[in-house]
């Protein structure tokens, strides 16, 4: 790098630390990088657009059997980049590693390409940092992102998402694959627990808070990261339920449930996003120009990077078969829109790639401005100047002040289902009986993603940390614990029976054993047949049941709701959110989550909230078959809320124009609590079937007990709009019901 261009980085430095970037950064940029651009050969070009399995260069017998300790090899590494100049490594060696394991990882990689390459061009590094820094080894963990929209308060997970950059910057590492901001429509798909629910204005708040946590104001900051938006688009509607798997979408509906959160990130800036592994409508995403060309880059206006998934180039030909060879594929592929590909475990991207532009397939026009979006990147990352990390102390990793940030969202996530006869909060005067497969380990709270990708190795677990049983113990010493039973195997443990007697209460752990991807794909959203018995068995000794779920998604358990007491659901809540549920279960902390789906009663009644009236009508063609376990947006508190004196400034609106809402919250009960207030509203007809109602504007607020408060919702009319028969969004003149809890207001739009 010449003088001028690092005396323009000291120049930035000094800058970002105060939050303002040059406005010549751009052209800086723009002339930087088409400079080095102009020096590059077609090989360094394709070489970019690269992104490499670290396990491909490290030392071992193969890339799935690594040597202990993890190092790389040498040459390996230096073919990768040397050879065929990869620009990007991704992944964690197998398990989560120390910030000195991942600095001297990241130093090794850079100083090849830094140093010993003939552009000395930085390569960028990624990982799956999900909820935390989940692969580094003393890295915090957060309860994930489902339960982090379970707050219903996006600050949490802009915290989260500060935290998590912070962190993950520490390793070196400067580009995160999240936040998820696909939608939940299918509670029988496994990665439900990496989103923000089923509602797209919920996504959609926290979504972006997340985009703004990771990336802040300045990219090449010590604690920032590049975000990466996941998946472009549709991965989360698959038809079968099965994990990348056909969504059988119409565009309109794309446009309405799934778009929405992406572009609103895109509108803040987020850097890179990653495209669906799956099809919409057949149609593979990794090859849908209309959605990566025309809507993405065109209409959204997305200049930043679009990724690959992992090996999706070999899907077209192995598992879409869209493509009857692997050159296909990589054409396909470019066509579409691709600036990198996650190959990851060769070279035959490149080498394909290289050979489809000497044969005039593609042109190096088209190849530049891949380059130009992956070395922008790198250079708003601040990579040129710091390869491994900016100058910065990181003091706060692992720190208490992270631990407890995580353990806030838990506490305001977890989300109290059912209590009956106000069986909670426990008393510590109480003969407490744990059990079930969820209640002594570790792994089961934090989920996958958790030190490994499944996070099912609990060797990889920091001792230290309280699973369930441990955070109950920290609350009472009258606590005693037997199993009872696993997650699928045919019949109970033995001896559980001598426990449940000495007990005044049993807290039953139960729900699912953490996946995600194709080993998280399950043919029955029921909770296992075992578990559902161990609680039929339990219940013959007639003491109250608390029903504890961890688990990703709403797992049926209509066949034992009843037969319990009390019933919380706790998502994956992480280690340091067991805490936050014993606090919960002993009254030291008051519930105020909500959830952010549709609990189903039935396993074949997978309706979501916002429903259209055709799908509630019943075989008796009376209206009200929709009829699920819990609905999206309850949850309750161990005090009560009333509302009253609901207001719309103006009854008849024209478009454009604002719709106040006012409405008094009462704290009715006798302790303080956390209320969300949620502003439904309904279109009573429309030129397509309007849903039952949408969720318009939300606020989570606090309340002593006998306190009032007056809260206003303000939307703009357009927010009322929907996406109509021609795909664009259109507000349609008509009658309109606006409800908050019981409070209703009809209004007309003219
Ligand atoms: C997942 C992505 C992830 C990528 C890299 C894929 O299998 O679908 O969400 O970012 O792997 O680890």
């Amino acid at each position: 790098m010449g003088f001028r261009a690092t005396y323009f980085f000291i120049f930035c430095a000094f800058f970002s630390q105060i939050g303002i970037l040059s406005a010549n950064h751009n052209e800086e940029k723009k002339q930087f990088v088409s400079n080095l651009i102009s020096q590059m050969t077609l090989e360094e070009k394709v070489g970019q657009m690269t992104q490499l399995n670290i396990n491909l260069v490290s030392k071992g017998s193969s890339i799935y059997q690594l040597d202990e300790p993890h190092e790389l090899d040498k040459e390996k590494l230096k073919e990768a980049i040397l050879k065929y100049h990869a620009g990007s490594f991704i992944n964690c060696p197998g398990y989560a590693i120390s910030q000195s394991q991942w600095l001297l990882i990241i130093k090794e990689i850079q100083e090849v390409a830094t140093k010993e390459s003939r552009l000395k061009i930085p390569i960028i590094y990624g990982v799956d940092a999900v909820h935390g820094a989940n692969y580094l080894s003393n890295g915090v963990l957060f309860p994930h992102p489902i339960a982090q929209a379970a707050t219903w308060d996006s600050s949490w997970a802009r915290k989260v998402a500060e935290i998590t950059a912070y962190e993950t910057r520490s390793t070196g590492v400067s580009w995160n694959f999240s936040p998820t901001l696909d939608v939940m429509r299918q509670p029988l798909w496994v990665r439900s627990y990496e989103t923000f629910g089923e509602d797209v204005l919920l996504a959609k708040a926290m979504g972006l808070a997340a985009v703004k946590g990771y990336e802040g104001n300045n990219l090449s900051s010590p604690t920032n990261v590049a975000s990466c938006l996941k998946h472009f688009i549709g991965y989360s509607w698959p038809y079968s339920g099965k994990d990348r798997t056909t969504a059988n979408l119409s565009e309109g509906i794309i446009r309405e449930y799934l778009l929405p959160p992406f572009e609103e990130a895109i509108k803040a800036g987020a850097k890179s996003v990653m495209v669906n592994s799956a099809d919409i409508n057949g149609i593979p995403g990794l090859v849908n120009k209309k959605w990566l060309v025309n809507v993405l880059r065109n209409e959204l206006g997305f200049e930043g990077i679009i990724v690959t998934d992992w090996a999706d180039i070999y899907k077209l030909n192995e598992v879409h078969k869209t493509s009857p060879t692997l050159k296909h594929a990589v054409k396909s592929s470019i066509d579409a829109g691709v600036d990198m590909s996650m190959v990851p475990n060769d070279y035959k991207f490149s080498q394909l790639l290289i050979e489809l532009v000497n044969e005039g397939e593609i042109t190096e026009e088209r190849i530049d401005k891949s380059v130009t979006r992956i070395l922008n990147l790198k250079y708003d990352l601040g990579l040129f100047e710091n390869p491994v990390t900016p100058n910065f102390e990181y003091s706060k990793v692992s720190s208490q002040e992270f631990e407890k940030v995580s353990y806030q969202v838990a506490a305001e996530g977890i989300t109290l289902l059912k209590n009956q006869d106000n069986v909670l909060p426990l008393s510590i005067n109480q003969n407490i009986l744990v059990t079930g497969p969820m209640a002594n380990s570790l792994s089961m709270v934090n989920g996958s993603w958790s030190r490994t990708w499944q996070g099912n190795d609990e060797s990889k677990n920091l001792p230290e940390k309280l699973n369930i049983l441990q955070a109950i113990l920290k609350n009472s010493n009258k606590v005693s614990y037997v199993e009872g039973c696993g997650f699928d195997k045919a019949s109970l443990n033995e001896n559980w029976e001598i426990e449940v007697n000495k007990a005044d209460v049993i807290i039953a752990c139960l729900g699912e054993y953490p996946a995600t991807e194709k080993p998280g794909d399950i043919n029955d959203l029921t909770l296992s047949e075992v578990q559902l018995r161990y609680i039929e068995e339990l219940n013959k000794f007639k003491k109250p049941i608390i029903l504890l779920l961890v688990e990703g998604r709403p797992r049926i358990i209509s066949r034992i709701e009843g037969l319990c007491s009390a019933v919380i659901q706790a998502y994956y809540p992480s280690e340091e959110g067991t805490m936050a549920l014993s606090d919960i279960l002993f009254g030291k902390v008051n519930p105020s989550g909500k959830l952010p789906y549709t609990y189903p009663r039935q396993t074949n009644n997978l309706t979501s909230y916002d429903y259209k009236e055709s799908e509630n009508i019943g075989t008796n063609f009376q209206s009200g078959a929709f009829n699920p376990q819990y609905e999206f947006g309850f949850g309750l508190s161990y005090t009560t809320f009333s509302y009253s004196n609901f207001k719309l400034i103006e009854e008849h609106v024209v478009d454009k124009e604002v719709l106040k809402f006012f409405v008094d919250v009462t704290n009715t009960g006798s302790v303080p609590g956390k209320e969300v207030v949620q502003l439904y509203i309904s279109d009573l007809f429309a030129s397509i079937a309007p849903p039952n109602k949408r969720l318009r504007a939300f606020e989570k607020l606090s309340l002593e007990s006998g306190e009032t408060k007056t809260v206003e919702l303000a939307i703009e009319a357009k927010d009322l709009a929907f996406v109509g028969i021609e795909n664009n969004w259109i507000l349609e003149p008509g009658s309109f019901t606006a409800k908050i809890a019981d409070q209703i207001i009809n209004f007309e739009i003219n």
